[in-house]
Parts: C-alpha cells; structure tokens; sequence
C-alpha cells in the first residue's frame, strides 16, 4: 500500500514541489494550508488539472490544538502518516533593533512550535508501527545567522536541536528524523526581499551565483523519505550552493 506522506504548507514554493516529487513516486500525500488561505481550492483545482490528486486540509501549525485536530482527520480520513515533513514557515525580518516581541513571537510559534505540534501527534503512531519519516526544513541561515533574523535563525537553529535529540530517542524503532538546511530558493519568501539586498547582498556569497530550486531540494526531501534512507538519522543535509559549509 502507498505510504502517506503529509507536507505542511504544501501550497507555498517548496512544499508544493515536494508534494509534487512524492506523489510522482506514489506517496499518498496530503498537505496542510493556513485557516486563513482563500486560495486552497484554487490550488487543488491546478493541481488536479495537471494529474495529482492532493488532499488538503485547513491547519494552523503554529497552534497545537489545530495541528493534532488536523492530524486526527487526516488519520481517519486517510490513514496512519508515514511520512512528516514539517516545511510551513514565515519570515518577519528585521533588525534587532526594531524586533519586538509579536514578531519574534510569530516567527518561533510558526516555524519552531510548529514542529513539536506537528510531531507529537504523528510520533508514537510512527514508532508503534516501526517505520516513520521524519523531515524538518530549517535553513542556511539557522547554520550561519543572517541579518535581520534573529527570530528566524533562533527558531531554524532550534529545529536541527529538536532534529538530534528526537533521533536519538526513536532510532531503534525504525523511525528516522533530519533537518535539511536549505540556502535561498526561488520562491515568494525569497523574493519579497528588496531586489537591492538580494542582488547587492545575498547573491554574492553564493558561489554558484543563483538562487535553488525548489525541486532541488524536493529530491532530497524524497531520499530521506525512502527505504533506502534508513541509516541516515540526525543529520542536517545543506543544500545551500556553497554558500555555506560545514
Ligand atoms: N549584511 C550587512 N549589512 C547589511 C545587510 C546585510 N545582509 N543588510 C543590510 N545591511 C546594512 C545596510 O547596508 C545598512 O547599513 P548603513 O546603515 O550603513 O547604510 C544597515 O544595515 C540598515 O539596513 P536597512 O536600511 O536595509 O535596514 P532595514 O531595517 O530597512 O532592513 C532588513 C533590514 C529588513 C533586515 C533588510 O536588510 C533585509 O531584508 N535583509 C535581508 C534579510 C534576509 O536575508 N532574509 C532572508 C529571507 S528568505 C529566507 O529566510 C529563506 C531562507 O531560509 C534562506
Ligand atoms: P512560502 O512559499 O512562503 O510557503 C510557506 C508555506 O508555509 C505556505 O504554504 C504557508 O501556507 C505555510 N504557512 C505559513 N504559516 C503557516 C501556519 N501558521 N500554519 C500553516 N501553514 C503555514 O515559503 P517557502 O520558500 O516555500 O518556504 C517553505 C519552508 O522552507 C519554510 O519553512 C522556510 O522557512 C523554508 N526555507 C525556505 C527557503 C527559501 O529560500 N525559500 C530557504 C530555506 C528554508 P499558506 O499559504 O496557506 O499560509
């Protein structure tokens, strides 16, 4: 029977290529979408037209009674999740200066909380079974700080802790959990940086000179998600172009 593979935020740019890669190898696959998204439908409809046939469901990830009544749905609806990645998130950037605390707050309850609310109500169902997946997309600027995001890099930094010591605790029961830690993808979240800092700041500490793609890094999000990833646990995967390297 096909694993079912659920993507939160799978309707923004790199969620929807990974829905789009683990369908192409059979995952059933289901996304999330914020309550507030009017487009849901929309999206679906597109995705239909060109042959994938996602289901979607309204869950606010940065709140924990959302995030488990999602899962709870989902798991009647659909079946047992094998395979979670955790890829919805924000950026509030700005500097230290001007940071207050609703946008630190927002930034750690959407792309930090998020991860344990998501988890807690996918894990035990995973170890019970023996086999589960695990995916955490953090960021190159969770390895290396970036300016004007000290909420973003806190909470990216934070999902690689919550990535090792999870691993450690599920790795004999046929469970594996990674963060991958992609550089900067061409999607709505990169290119609502002012295209003077992009071109004058960002792109030149990138040796390849271009932004990723995000069917770059859905290749990986696919390995991990694999038979063939079961030794690979704990790990942070940079998929970054050089721009950083540990
Ligand atoms: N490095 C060094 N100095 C920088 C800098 C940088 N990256 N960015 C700005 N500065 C400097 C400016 O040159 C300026 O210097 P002077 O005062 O000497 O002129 C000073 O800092 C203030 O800059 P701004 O006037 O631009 O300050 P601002 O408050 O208007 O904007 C900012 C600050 C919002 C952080 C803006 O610089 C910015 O958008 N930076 C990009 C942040 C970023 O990389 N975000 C990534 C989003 S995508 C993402 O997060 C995906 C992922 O995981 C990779
Ligand atoms: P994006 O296009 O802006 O998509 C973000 C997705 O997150 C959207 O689908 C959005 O859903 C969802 N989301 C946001 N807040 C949510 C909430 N409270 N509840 C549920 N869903 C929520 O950004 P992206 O570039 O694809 O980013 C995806 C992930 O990759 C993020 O975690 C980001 O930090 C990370 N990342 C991105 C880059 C990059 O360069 N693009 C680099 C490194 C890491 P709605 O549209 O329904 O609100």
């Amino acid at each position: 029977m096909a694993r079912v593979a659920l993507v939160t935020g799978g309707m923004g740019g790199l969620g929807e290529a990974v829905c789009i890669k683990l369908a192409a190898l059979n995952y059933h696959v289901v996304t999330t979408y914020s309550p507030g998204n009017t487009k849901a439908d929309e999206w679906l409809a597109g995705m239909k037209a060109q042959g994938f046939n996602f289901r979607a469901y309204p869950c606010d990830v940065a709140d924990y009674e959302s995030a488990k009544q999602c899962v709870a749905i989902i798991e009647k609806e659909v079946g047992p999740i094998d395979v979670l990645v955790n890829n919805a998130g924000i950026t509030r950037d700005m500097t230290f200066k001007k940071m207050d605390k609703v946008n630190w707050d927002a930034v750690i309850h959407t792309n930090l909380d998020s991860v344990f609310n998501m988890t807690k109500p996918v894990c035990d169902g995973m170890t019970d079974r023996g086999w589960g997946r695990i995916i955490n997309i953090s960021s190159v600027n969770g390895q290396k700080g970036a300016f004007g995001q000290t909420n973003y890099s806190a909470a990216k930094a934070g999902m690689h802790g919550f990535t090792k010591a999870l691993a450690l605790e599920v790795a004999r029961k046929g469970v594996t959990v990674n963060t991958i830690s992609p550089g900067y993808i061409g999607t709505k979240m990169v290119m609502a940086i002012d295209k003077t800092v992009l071109d004058t700041k960002i792109i030149p500490q990138i040796p390849m000179a271009r932004l990723g793609k995000p069917e770059e890094v859905a290749g990986l999000v696919a390995y991990l998600s694999s038979e063939e990833a079961a030794f690979l646990t704990g790990a942070n995967i940079a998929i970054n172009g050089g721009q950083h390297m540990q």
